[in-house]
């Protein structure tokens, strides 16, 4: 963890956030792509062009989400977050739970695809479904909690995820 707690978020934690959420919409948005691929190549082993590029962009996209994610890991242990905007103590606890299992989320989903692809590993591929709804279900009461921030609070959450300045 850093020693200096800072006053904002840094232009590149704020840059790898709404990065990693476009793609993480992406994968959730065109998650079937890569089963339509596998279900080519097991079928008669040649997938049309839409169908490979597709396949192969979840497959990229996934492991861009994992490779940001770490780095995210890495600039926040090296930067630190600014404090929590004062809340009640449940407030700050559920934000708090909220961001780490996104983060858990962030790291397991795209592992898990990789050891059913790669791996082959048919168990790897259920939990990777199954953390389908469970990544819609956070990141739905993930944004409801910043816009509940942003328009009946009125507080700073929101702004702070968008610019630096303070
Ligand atoms: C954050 C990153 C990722 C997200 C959000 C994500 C999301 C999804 C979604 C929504 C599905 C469809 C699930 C369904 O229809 O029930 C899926 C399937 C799949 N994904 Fe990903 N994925 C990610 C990363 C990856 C990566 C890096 C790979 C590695 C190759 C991968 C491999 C697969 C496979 C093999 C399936 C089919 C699973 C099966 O049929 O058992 N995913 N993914
Ligand atoms: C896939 C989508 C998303 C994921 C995975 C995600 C993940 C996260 C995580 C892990 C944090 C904690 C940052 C940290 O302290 O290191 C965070 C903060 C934040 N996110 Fe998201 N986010 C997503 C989408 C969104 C969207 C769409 C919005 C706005 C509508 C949003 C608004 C915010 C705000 C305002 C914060 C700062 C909270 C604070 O300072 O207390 N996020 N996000």
């Amino acid at each position: 963890m850093s020693k200096t707690q800072p006053a904002a978020y840094s232009p590149v934690h704020i840059l790898l956030h709404w990065a990693i959420a476009a793609l993480i919409f992406f994968q959730l948005v065109f998650g079937e792509s890569i089963k339509d691929l596998g279900r080519a190549l097991r079928g008669d082993g040649t997938p049309d062009a839409m169908t490979a590029f597709m396949g192969n962009a979840h497959i990229w996209v996934g492991i861009a989400v994992l490779v940001l994610t770490v780095l995210r890991l890495i600039v926040r242990a090296r930067f630190g977050v600014p404090a929590p905007i004062p809340a009640s103590r449940v407030q700050e606890l559920a934000a708090r739970g909220g961001h780490g299992l996104l983060y858990l989320l962030m790291i397991f989903v795209p592992i898990t695809g990789l050891l059913a692809w790669y791996g082959g590993i048919r168990e790897a591929g259920e939990l990777h479904e199954l953390a389908k709804p469970l990544f819609i279900i956070l990141i739905a009461l993930h944004v409801a909690g910043a816009l509940y921030h942003h328009f009946a609070l009125k507080d700073r959450t929101m702004k702070r995820m968008i610019t630096s300045r303070t």
